[in-house]
């Protein structure tokens, strides 16, 4: 059977038995989240920070938008002081079932809430957005259609007006053959995020491009037990692309955002106190298993801000 990649990717993703339906996603990639509690520690500063904002309203959202695991809520909430903890009504989303063994007071979902007054937070969510992708030809931009069983592709119609104006604002299409994922969908999704949040912060943390530098042939990739395979539309793999967080966030300003701003995880979560800094080597001698722990900390904190790696993914935050 043939079908866009958007179509394709929401039957592979979340249909019936879909990839994120049956599987989780830790046995296939690493994220933020799982790579280290330091994510986590870093959410919960940002979450105080957006408390002492609202002036610490009697209740307090943290809402994580493509929970997956519902691990980094899990953290936020062990780590929480308690005068914050009991304030807090945490909401994990995810179209996935509710994962075992979640603790009884983080709410699952299948769709974000409305009237969010606090923390909505989606790591590594757009990308698992579905899209289409076009085909500059001699003639203008086709759709991709590909086969779901074995990912083969072949051109067919021009894409809607709105996606054709999507492509022209945000991913001009110069060269014939070069390609692009039409994020539409995802300026949707965030812009609905946006719009159920009353007062406080939204933040995407996704690996992005932005328009000067979007790449020539897109970014539509395949993952499988942790490595990297062909996008196969077929439910045996995740499919992702990168995000155009830029477009993202002129959504969001759309839908009511008043501040942006738009840098690198490593600039964030430097920002919140993760610097990666090995400890002083005479703690060696004097506690060993403290510098022990410290050390592997600084490791893990290095890995979320490295430049080449999690540290490079894109970090929109804005405001209501
Ligand atoms: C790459 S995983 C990220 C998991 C987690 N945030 C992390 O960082 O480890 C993306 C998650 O987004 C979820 N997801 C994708 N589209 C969604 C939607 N429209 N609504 C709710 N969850 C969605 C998927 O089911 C999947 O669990």
């Amino acid at each position: 059977m043939w079908l866009t990649w958007r179509a394709a990717t929401e039957r592979a993703l979340y249909g019936e038995d879909g990839f994120y339906l049956r599987e989780r996603p830790s046995g296939h990639f690493r994220t933020s989240v799982s790579a280290s509690p330091a994510f986590a520690g870093a959410v919960l500063a940002l979450l105080s920070k957006v408390d002492a904002e609202l002036g610490g309203p009697d209740v307090l959202d943290l809402v994580d938008i493509g929970a997956g695991e519902g691990t980094l809520v899990t953290q936020v909430l062990a780590a929480a002081e308690p005068a914050l903890r009991d304030r807090l009504r945490v909401t994990a989303v995810d179209l996935s079932p509710r994962p075992e063994g979640l603790p009884e007071r983080v709410a699952w979902r299948r769709s974000v809430p409305t009237g969010i007054t606090g923390l909505a937070i989606a790591n590594e969510w757009l990308d698992n957005v579905p899209l289409d992708v076009a085909e500059q030809t001699a003639a203008g931009p086709r759709l991709i259609m590909v086969n779901i069983r074995t990912g083969e592709e072949r051109l067919g119609d021009p894409p809607e007006p709105d996606d054709r104006a999507w492509l022209d604002r945000w991913w001009p299409l110069t060269r014939v053959g070069s390609r692009a994922e039409i994020g539409r969908p995802r300026d949707e999704a965030w812009a609905s995020v946006l719009g159920r949040l009353t007062r406080g912060r939204a933040i995407a943390v996704d690996y992005a491009h932005l328009v000067d530098n979007r790449p020539l042939c897109g970014t539509l990739t395949g993952y499988r037990d942790g490595a990297v395979v062909a996008p196969i539309p077929d439910g045996t793999c995740d499919i992702t692309a990168h995000v155009a967080l830029d477009a993202c966030a002129e959504a969001g300003r759309g839908a009511g955002a008043i501040s942006t701003t738009l840098s690198t995880q490593r600039d964030a979560l430097r920002a919140l106190g993760i610097t990666g800094t090995r400890p002083p080597i005479d703690r060696a001698r004097t506690d060993p298993r403290g510098y022990i722990r410290a050390l592997a900390r600084a490791s893990e904190e290095g890995e979320l801000i490295d430049p080449a790696g999690l540290g490079g993914f894109g970090w929109l935050s804005q405001r209501r």
